[in-house]
């Protein structure tokens, strides 16, 4: 059973094929073919979402699919019935889950007890939607409308600055290593990247950089990247992070540290006048929101991978 857990789930071979997919379905949206047809998918999303449980459901549907959006309140798992058990009762009745929740061994312990593909829709350790998006909409730029969009990435850096030892920061060093992009992570002594993302790395040979100077960071990059500084479930923490952060909010002035070309991109939602300035949000090298469309496009290439479809 093929799953989408983590950036590793799928070889660079597979992502350029998965890429070439995704600019395929964008162009040919309304009109390609709908592999989910016929098939129910379950979303079992335990936080909010705008962009990622709006882009699932419009996609699944596009693919010919029908989306089943459960919140963890509307389900037994809020009331304690085990993740097994879940996946044992949902594998009898979908063809596939989409799961965004707190720890990341929910939606691995999803994906082994079950019998029916796990997409993760993000976790406290990786959002792998995400990151595809983001390198497939830097691609778009760097490729332009015919080129090779993967082979587009190799050698590029990515910055991340803010808040480097959570989901975005862990999901470029996976992400970079499966692109052949260089990462280097800019924040705070007390958040540096942690062990359990400085194991992974080690185990697969992935490279990454980190500095406590933001401009160090960002010397040389072709891409700048940053986060909320308190992601969902530390709310109770934001004034202390973004006190530590403060230095590392992505201004004018940071930006113009990168490569002159440097595109600059966040996942949003965005917190204007913490991790980035209105004006970078606004800069005409800012690629938010066609990063946010491309959700749509590359997690239907992710979904119609997994059921078998090709570029
Ligand atoms: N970027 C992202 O995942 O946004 P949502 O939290 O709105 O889904
Ligand atoms: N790091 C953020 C990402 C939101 C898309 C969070 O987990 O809240």
């Amino acid at each position: 059973m093929r799953h989408f857990l983590a950036e590793t789930d799928f070889s660079a071979a597979e992502v350029a094929d998965l890429f070439a997919l995704a600019r395929r379905l964008k162009r040919e949206r309304g009109h390609h073919e709908r592999p989910l047809a016929g098939q129910t998918w379950a979303m079992i999303f335990s936080k909010s979402s705008t962009r990622t449980r709006v882009s699932f459901e419009v996609g699944i549907h596009e693919l010919g699919g029908n989306p089943l959006f459960l919140s963890k309140n509307d389900i037994q798992i809020g009331r304690g019935e085990s993740i097994a058990d879940t996946a044992r009762v949902l594998s009898r009745f979908v063809h596939g889950l989409v799961v965004r929740t707190y720890a990341h061994s929910d939606v691995t312990e999803l994906a082994e007890r079950g019998s029916i593909p796990v997409v993760n829709a993000l976790t406290d350790y990786l959002h792998p939607c995400q990151i595809y998006t983001d390198a497939f909409t830097a691609a778009e730029r760097w490729a332009g409308p015919d080129g090779d969009l993967f082979a587009s990435l190799k050698g590029r850096k990515v910055a991340f600055l803010g808040d480097t030892c959570f989901n975005m920061a862990n999901s470029w060093i996976l992400g970079a290593h499966v692109f052949g992009m260089s990462v280097s992570l800019g924040g705070p002594a007390g958040f540096e990247p942690t062990a359990e993302i400085r194991d992974a790395a080690a185990k697969l040979g992935a490279q990454f950089h980190y500095t406590a100077d933001p401009r160090e960071a960002v010397a040389g990059a072709d891409l700048v990247y940053t986060d909320v500084w308190a992601s969902m479930g530390q709310e109770g923490e934001s004034a202390e992070r973004a006190q530590r952060m403060m230095p590392y909010q992505v201004s004018e002035e940071l930006f113009a540290a990168a490569k002159p070309d440097a595109l600059f991109m966040h996942c949003l939602p965005a917190h204007a006048g913490e991790e980035v300035t209105q004006a970078v949000l606004d800069h005409p090298r800012s690629v938010i929101f066609d990063e946010a469309e491309n959700r749509l496009h590359v997690q239907k290439a992710i979904l119609a991978t997994l059921a078998g479809l090709r570029s």
